[in-house]
């Protein structure tokens, strides 16, 4: 499958894109920075904020003869941000994506969501195994939550009005490896990342679905179930390196909403 990878330049994308190639997709990279050194993909240097340029890149793309049969959606600042910001990094960006696959007939959409979308849930909030299932409702703990929770709204409503398939995967922490306590409850390690894209890509025909992209870690705070139904199925487990992180004193405050440090006044300020 042709596959159009958004954000390819960073974290999650040096992962994605490799990954995704090995498995024989045929992956199309896009960042507003310019490819890596060394990197030799198709590449398309544009900003996904801007519906017409992303429109271009569907248009060259399907010119060329190489027309995209789907999106994988990284772009955007990982962090907090102003709420302009976010809506724009997160939001707009999604929603120009989405204009032009209908507009090009391209029907699937795997998103990088966020647990901060549900990040102001409060611990003791979680179901009777423990965890938060992708049933629970919106509560964002940031600007930045605020903004996947529009994103995966505008998913929704293109996968009702025009039938696209979305996936929108609530991210924990993805990271080489745990740091730190909160993370040995989040972490969705790199081999992972791949299996939960690649599963969201390939699911048949799961329309507008949530699932939570951590790996299978002992102490996780959210369901792996709905990313099971999907085919995701996680092997790795944080509690490997459990042993070797260090107690710290935010861990108590960082573990009362899932949402983490990004759930505690530091993150407190006026949207304008
Ligand atoms: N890293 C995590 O633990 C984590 C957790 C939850 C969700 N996410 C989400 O995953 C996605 C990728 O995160 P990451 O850690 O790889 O971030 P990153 O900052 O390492 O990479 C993001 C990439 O997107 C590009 N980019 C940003 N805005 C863009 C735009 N408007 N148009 C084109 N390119 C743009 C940047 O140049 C960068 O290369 C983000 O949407 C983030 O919110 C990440």
């Amino acid at each position: 499958m042709r596959v159009l990878v958004t954000g390819a330049a960073g974290s999650l994308g040096r992962v994605v894109v490799p990954g995704l190639t090995a498995a024989g997709h045929d992956v199309v990279g896009l960042d507003r920075s310019p490819a890596p050194a060394g990197e030799d993909l198709p590449w398309h240097t544009v900003d996904c904020a801007d519906p017409d340029a992303v429109a271009a890149v569907f248009a060259l793309q399907a010119d060329a003869g190489a027309p995209l049969a789907a999106v994988v959606h990284l772009a955007g600042n990982p962090g907090e941000g102003s709420l302009a910001e976010s809506l724009t990094s997160h939001t707009v960006t999604t929603a120009a994506l989405l204009d032009a696959m209908v507009a090009h007939h391209v029907d699937r959409i795997v998103y990088a969501s966020s647990n901060h979308a549900v990040g102001g849930t409060p611990r003791s909030a979680a179901g009777p195994e423990g965890v938060v299932g992708v049933g629970t409702a919106p509560r964002p703990d940031t600007f930045y939550g605020a903004a996947k929770v529009a994103a995966e709204a505008v998913l929704s409503l293109y996968a009702d009005r025009y039938g696209i398939d979305a996936v929108a995967c609530r991210i924990g922490s993805f990271l080489e490896q745990p740091t730190t306590v909160r993370h040995l409850a989040t972490w969705l390690s790199p081999a992972d990342c791949v299996r939960m894209v690649e599963a969201s890509l390939t699911a048949t025909a799961p329309g507008y679905a949530v699932l939570y992209g951590i790996s299978a870690n002992t102490r996780a705070w959210w369901d792996l179930e709905a990313g099971r139904a999907l085919g995701y199925h996680p092997a790795d487990d944080s509690e490997a390196w459990a042993d070797q992180i260090a107690d710290r004193a935010e861990d108590e405050v960082e573990a009362a909403r899932v949402g983490g440090p990004f759930a505690t006044e530091e993150f407190w300020r006026p949207a304008f």
